[in-house]
């Protein structure tokens, strides 16, 4: 006799894209559970709702129905009546996680959100849904929107965290003597990388409010510093490695060629280029870069992921050779360019 099948029994095809259709409230309940700091709360342990909603600020009843939305979705679970504790995927709401996502969940719940409201705009146009709204680029509107600007800045570093290790377990940096990371926020990428090569310096070259923000860790006095500036006018110089993380696909390509151009000129002779995004794969299987894209789409004037072969054409525009482009075990890869010859 054939054994009964376990699990919960498969989604029709109807479910499915209802699941799909909805995820727009899914999307506001993970950012609500972020803003709350829920996940910290429950980090010592399970504990009634009526508990929760005093220490985090919320009516009872409305957290209770929150709680057992995400419950149903296996983030968060529901131990006794109305009591809830963590799940694995829980953890990673919570802000002392190594893998935190809270910052993230909190960014993707506000401006990135409303802009996404006006997906069918970016689509009909091609234009710029966040600029359609708040009549600005976004990081325009950052720089008059601390608060906003700072849980920006957090997300990046979330994601970071993650990118980091999948970059430093597929990327030799070893014989490079000075790494510049053009756009590197805070720094956290450059500061993994150069605990891991302790012969390299590194430089952060971002806005000069961004870096302001920034400090040397003591472990790292004299090997990293920070440079604020504008990466449409200008690139540290000298150096014998470059890197772009997620600030190519920020742009449209005669932005790029402009930043481009800039490190190029910047480039000591035999210098190389690193350029970490998601590089699209052809064909039709999953893999985040593609919705990423959307995002870009959504979120920025010109931004986008792009195929090898557009990251072939885009840096020879800006006389840059690509290389080689080199898998990590996440979805970046590193596009690695030196500068053409003649
Ligand atoms: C998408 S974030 C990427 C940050 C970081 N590389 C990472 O991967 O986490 C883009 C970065 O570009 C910086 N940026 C934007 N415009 C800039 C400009 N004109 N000059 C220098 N940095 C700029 C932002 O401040 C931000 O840190």
């Amino acid at each position: 006799m054939a054994s009964a099948p376990s699990g919960p029994p498969a989604l029709s095809l109807s479910d499915q894209l209802l699941m799909l259709a909805g995820g727009a409230w899914v999307s506001q309940m993970i950012h609500v559970a972020a803003e709350l700091g829920l996940a910290d709360q429950l980090a010592a342990g399970e504990r009634g709702c009526e508990e929760l909603a005093a220490a985090c600020g919320a009516d009872a009843d409305s957290l209770f129905r929150l709680l057992r939305g995400l419950a149903s979705l296996g983030i968060f679970q529901e131990t006794a009546p109305r009591r809830f504790a963590l799940t694995p995927l829980a953890e990673l709401l919570r802000s002392d996680h190594p893998q935190s996502l809270r910052m993230v969940a909190r960014m993707l719940g506000d401006e990135h959100y409303l802009s996404w409201a006006d997906l069918l705009h970016s689509v009909r146009s091609g234009e710029s849904a966040f600029q359609h709204r708040y009549g600005m680029g976004l990081f325009e509107w950052y720089q008059q929107q601390p608060q906003r600007s700072a849980i920006f800045d957090g997300a990046m570093g979330d994601h970071s965290r993650a990118e980091s290790a999948a970059l430093l377990a597929a990327y030799d940096f070893s014989g490079l003597r000075h790494l510049v990371d053009v756009g590197g926020g805070r720094g956290l990428l450059l500061q993994t990388v150069l605990a891991a090569y302790p012969n390299l310096r590194g430089t952060v070259f971002d806005q000069p409010q961004v870096v302001a923000g920034a400090a040397v860790p003591p472990e790292l006095e004299g090997r990293l510093a920070f440079q604020g500036g504008d990466f449409f006018a200008e690139a540290p110089a000298g150096a014998d490695a470059y890197l772009l993380k997620h600030i190519i696909h920020d742009w449209g390509d005669d932005a790029c060629r402009t930043i481009l151009e800039r490190i190029r000129a910047a480039m000591a002779p035999g210098a190389r280029l690193l350029v970490v995004e998601q590089v699209i794969p052809p064909g039709n299987g999953p893999f985040p870069g593609k919705l990423l894209d959307l995002n870009m789409l959504v979120m920025t004037e010109g931004g986008r992921e792009r195929t090898p072969q557009e990251y072939a054409q885009l840096l020879a525009r800006a006389g840059l050779q690509l290389q080689r482009i080199v898998p990590t075990p996440g979805p970046v890869s590193v596009v690695e360019a030196v500068a053409a010859s003649g």
